[in-house]
């Protein structure tokens, strides 16, 4: 493999392993991993712990400037995010957040806040980003996107299987729910939709294990650079 350190956007549904394949694409690379959703959860228990209502976007827009976003310089596996000074890597996953978490990216503000910070952190390249729009709208010009799909039932049981780890009760049903909530606002939302770029490549890893996903990516990654 080649030394040019290239861009690479990740995009794809809720649960659908985009994030386990960017942080092993960012480890097996030596890249920067930047988990984009990161951000929208942390704007969202920001405005849940200030009691701002997520469907107004006046409320969310003012509290914007009250909103300090630092990711610590580090590799994929120690991925951290601070808000206003607070580590908040574990407490933006829990059900409360992905409960609203949709609704807050809808809204344009929101969007043009973080998609500058995702913007600046991927300026210099070696990075791997995954979101909904990291390949049509952060970075268009990135040298490789890739489209991440799986099955809507292996992503509940893998999502589900995630929140029994960590201790969490919430049923399969709550789960499905979620999912299926999500998709449809992130895909029909008015600002940055999620689509799959025209230049993305896709991988469907229902049936791939963990390390076949990250070798269709390193194979990508190999006929780019
Ligand atoms: O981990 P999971 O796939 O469930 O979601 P996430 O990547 O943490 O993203 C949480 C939510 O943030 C998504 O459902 C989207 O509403 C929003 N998001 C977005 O709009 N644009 C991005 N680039 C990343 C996330």
């Amino acid at each position: 493999m080649t030394q040019r350190k290239i861009t690479i956007a990740i995009d794809g549904f809720s649960s659908s392993g985009k994030s386990t394949l960017a942080r092993d694409l960012a480890e097996a690379l030596n890249y920067t991993y930047l988990d984009s959703g990161a951000m929208y959860r942390a704007v969202t228990l920001y405005c849940i712990n200030h009691h701002i209502d997520v469907n107004d976007a006046t409320q969310v827009e003012a509290a914007l400037p009250h909103i300090n976003l630092h990711i610590p310089p580090a590799l994929s596996k120690t991925f951290a995010i601070h808000l206003n000074d607070r580590d908040v890597t574990d407490l933006i996953r829990s059900m409360e957040v992905s409960a609203v978490v949709s609704e807050i990216a809808a809204i344009s503000a929101v969007r043009a806040f973080l998609v500058a910070q995702q913007q600046a952190a991927g300026k210099y390249g070696g990075i791997v980003m995954d979101g909904r729009d990291i390949g049509t709208v952060v970075f268009p010009n990135a040298e490789l996107k890739i489209f991440v799909e799986s099955d809507i039932e292996t992503r509940i049981d893998r999502r589900h299987q995630e929140l029994i780890k960590k201790g969490n009760t919430t049923s399969r049903l709550e789960v499905k729910q979620n999912l299926l909530h999500r998709d449809n606002i992130d895909s029909t939302r008015e600002d940055s939709p999620l689509l799959k770029a025209k230049d993305a490549h896709t991988i469907n890893n229902t049936n791939l294990t963990r390390a076949q996903q990250l070798q269709a990516a390193i194979d990508l990654v190999e006929s780019v650079t």
